[in-house]
């Protein structure tokens, strides 16, 4: 019941010529996959082109970030939620740890940025994970309870309904060190269960958790095993048609 999502994170990565480049090559390889929803976050630059180019396809397109206001307003640098959907954006992701940690955003700003992006209509993944010394001290639950409390609070339980979960622990990002199957579920039902304790027990059966932190083709399956994993979310590995393509193709090599 709950449709699985893989989407790429292309991060600061990609000119408008090479996003539609790899738009050619990556049609047709996932033209047939219609078991999972399948998302691109490029460079706000090229959201439009890229939105453009995949209009009437089963690709959609993602911004990395949106701003806390929904605006308009006098924002210097940001862009709101509402742009993001008039360049052909329909979800956005929020809270990403590398904005957390370089960009000073916060549990609160993260929560601002959720509501705008709901009211836009934007599908938000917010992201949450622990850094490595949290886990080392056994606190990698408090911390990402502590990000998900933070950042749902204000939500009603239709907003509530709208967002996605990216569980991506710090340590596991661009490191090649993926969370075990088994360590990324433990925290999956647990981040589950504090949606059930937030919002009930049809959000916590509805929302999907995706996984983030090193996802390649050759780990993907035995993530997607698991019960309470509904997707991913991934950085490097999304950067290459191919070997994206054979991330959401995953289904067939289970
Ligand atoms: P990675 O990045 O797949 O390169 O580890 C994941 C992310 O930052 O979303």
């Amino acid at each position: 019941m709950r449709r699985p999502i893989i989407a790429g994170n292309w991060k600061m990565y990609k000119t408008i010529p090479e996003a539609l480049e790899f738009v050619r090559i990556f049609k047709p390889l996932v033209v047939a996959s219609t078991h999972c929803e399948i998302v691109i976050a490029p460079v706000f630059t090229a959201i439009k082109s890229m939105a453009d180019r995949l209009e009437g396809s089963n690709v959609e397109v993602a911004a990395q970030d949106s701003a806390a206001d929904p605006g308009p307003g006098a924002f210097t640098g940001e862009v709101s939620a509402s742009m993001i959907r008039d360049a052909g954006g329909r979800w956005v992701i929020i809270g990403h740890s590398e904005r957390r940690q370089y960009y000073g955003e916060t549990d609160e700003s993260v929560g601002a940025k959720i509501r705008s992006a709901v009211g836009a209509g934007l599908l938000p993944i917010v992201c949450v994970g622990e850094r490595l010394e949290d886990r080392d001290a056994t606190r990698a639950e408090t911390v990402v309870e502590a990000q998900l409390t933070a950042g749902m609070r204000n939500l009603t339980v239709t907003e509530a309904s709208r967002i996605i979960v990216a569980y991506e622990p710090v340590w596991a990002i661009g490191t090649g060190r993926t969370a075990t199957p088994e360590t990324a579920q433990e925290m999956h039902a647990f981040i589950r269960s504090r949606l059930g304790a937030m919002f009930g027990d049809r959000i916590a059966q509805t929302t999907r958790i995706l996984y983030g932190g090193s996802v390649k083709p050759d780990n993907i399956v035995a993530l997607m095993d698991q019960v309470d994993i509904d997707g991913g979310l991934v950085g490097g590995a999304s950067l290459e048609a191919d070997s994206f393509a054979r991330i959401i193709n995953y289904k067939e090599r289970g």
